[in-house]
């Protein structure tokens, strides 16, 4: 039996919408997208112009409170995040306990977590400066809980953070440094790392997004809801894109498939094949960060150098895809994750690492929606309806 009666019942309508493809869940002053024009804009600013001329760590602070930093503030932000960056030795050990090979994604949604338990005279959502601390130690240790589950996986030991770095320069050192000796900071790296981490920072009421305010909506915590945000990252249709796009094109070269004929198989949808990081649930363009990004994978490869034959394989499948009637028809254009992950392989990044790097740079979003949602006086707990489906009355006994 598929039955509405109840929800007609109780409001004379029904919204079936599997997807959410035409319900807005919230009003919102964060991020703007026009799918169809390929236009995003953070606060106001077009990314173009923030790519070009802001820091992460400034619109990490645009995102949260609304406008850029002057310098002062600029400074002061990042001077205050960097100094709430060291994680309870306790919290180390947490570490230990997983298998060697675990995948770092739920290790860094557990150690999130996990934080509600160490911070738990401050996690009042009502309370402004318990917010605003929580704030900056979810912005401040994630990079170095991150770098904990990079140097669990390759059993080496977890470094500690230096101060005198920068928020990205400290996050690549806490992941390719050694202790006792000296890391080099890579300027281009770390310009590359900030431009990605900057373009991921929000892209409004996406899955992980959604899932951060649905969670918050119940008054969970700040790290509560982000933990459950990243275990929506992890699933492959969403965060796991970048990682399938760089398996897609391993195996693309080392089968040695034309590109042309690798198109055959996911346009006849052969195993439920898909062209990796083509199509977006809102862009029906060309995705504008991986019109950015683009640039920076050829830039990047050509400076530290890496695997320029998938970077290739992945322009020809790129040109193939845009002068095809299968995704011309269907606006399938690159996303954010088509370019991502050569820039990160290139960077020395394994392909476990990449929804990582992703949780990084939407963390800052992540946090702008949540207080967004506990500020909003409309806010009540998210709980959608359903369309039952299942079995009229009927009785044990038959
Ligand atoms: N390759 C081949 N065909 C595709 C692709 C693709 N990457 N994406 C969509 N299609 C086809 C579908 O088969 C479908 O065709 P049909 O009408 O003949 O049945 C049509 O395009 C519409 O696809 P849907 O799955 O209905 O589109 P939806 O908006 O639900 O999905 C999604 C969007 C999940 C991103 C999808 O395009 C996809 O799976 N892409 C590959 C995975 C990916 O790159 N994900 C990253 C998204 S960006 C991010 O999370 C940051």
């Amino acid at each position: 039996a598929l039955s509405i009666a109840p929800l007609l019942k109780e409001t004379g309508k029904v919204t079936y919408d599997p997807g959410f493809m035409n319900t807005a869940n919230t009003k919102s002053a964060i991020t703007f997208i026009d799918g169809d024009e390929g236009i995003l804009r953070y606060r106001g600013y077009a990314i173009e112009d923030l790519a070009e001329n802001s820091t992460f760590m400034d619109v990490a602070y645009l995102l949260i409170n609304g406008e850029l930093p002057t310098a002062e503030q600029s400074e002061s932000w990042e001077t205050n995040i960097l100094r709430h960056n060291m994680v309870h030795e306790d919290l180390k050990s947490f570490f230990a306990g997983f298998p060697r090979d675990a995948h770092p994604m739920p290790v860094l949604s557990s150690a999130v977590s996990a934080l509600s338990t160490f911070y738990a005279d401050s996690l009042d959502p009502f309370d402004e400066d318990q917010v605003h601390i929580s704030t900056v130690r979810l912005l401040a240790k994630l990079p170095v809980l991150a770098s904990y589950a990079f140097k669990k996986s390759l059993g080496q030991p977890m470094m500690y953070p230096h101060n005198d770095l920068n928020y990205v320069e400290n996050f690549l050192r806490l992941c390719f440094g050694v202790p006792a000796e000296e890391y080099e900071i890579d300027p281009d790296m770390v310009k590359a790392l900030d431009l990605l981490l900057m373009l991921h920072a929000d892209h409004e009421q996406n899955c992980s997004t959604s899932t951060v305010r649905l969670v918050g909506t119940a008054h969970a915590n700040m790290f509560a809801s982000v933990s459950a945000g990243i275990n929506a990252l992890y699933g492959p249709l969403h965060g796991g894109a970048n990682e399938a796009v760089l398996n897609m094109l391993r195996s693309i070269q080392a089968e040695g498939i034309k590109p042309e004929d690798f198109m055959e198989k996911v346009k006849n949808k052969e195993d439920g094949v898909r062209l990796m990081g083509f199509g977006h649930r809102v862009y029906k363009n060309y995705d504008p960060r991986a019109k950015i990004i683009k640039k920076t994978a050829t830039d990047i490869l050509s400076k530290v150098g890496g695997n320029d034959e998938l970077l290739e394989i992945a322009q020809r499948l790129e040109e193939k895809a845009l002068a095809d009637d299968y995704f011309v028809e269907r606006k399938l254009y690159p996303n954010v994750d088509f370019y991502t992950g050569v820039i990160y392989k290139a960077m020395g990044f394994p392909e476990k690492m990449f929804t990582v790097l992703f949780a990084l740079g939407r963390l800052p979003g992540w946090i702008a929606q949540w207080r967004e949602m506990i500020e909003d006086p409309a806010t009540k707990i998210g709980r959608p309806r359903q369309v039952y489906t299942g079995h009229d009355l009927r009785t044990v006994k038959g």
